[in-house]
């Protein structure tokens, strides 16, 4: 599975950076850094969307607060 946070500057200023840092936690959390890879990319023409993330080439719009649940609902879920 491939986790994409945009870090473009419209999402960079909503928090993409936080997110970042929360789904490494959390995947390194539940051993799952070698299953989910991780990646940046640069604007993803979705900017009033953001923090845009994309699962596979699912996109989601995502706030820091909301990492926790986005992790259980579309990444553990996914993988289970
Ligand atoms: S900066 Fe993220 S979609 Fe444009």
């Amino acid at each position: 599975m491939i986790v994409t946070v945009c870090i473009g500057s419209s999402c960079h200023l909503k928090g993409s950076r936080e997110i970042i840092e929360k789904l490494q936690y959390l995947l390194q959390e539940k051993g799952l850094d070698k299953e989910v890879e991780l990646k940046g990319s640069f604007c993803m023409g979705e900017c009033v969307n953001g923090v845009c993330v994309k699962v596979n080439d699912t996109l989601f719009s995502l706030c820091p607060e909301k990492v926790e649940q986005f992790f259980e609902e579309e990444i553990l879920n996914r993988l289970t």
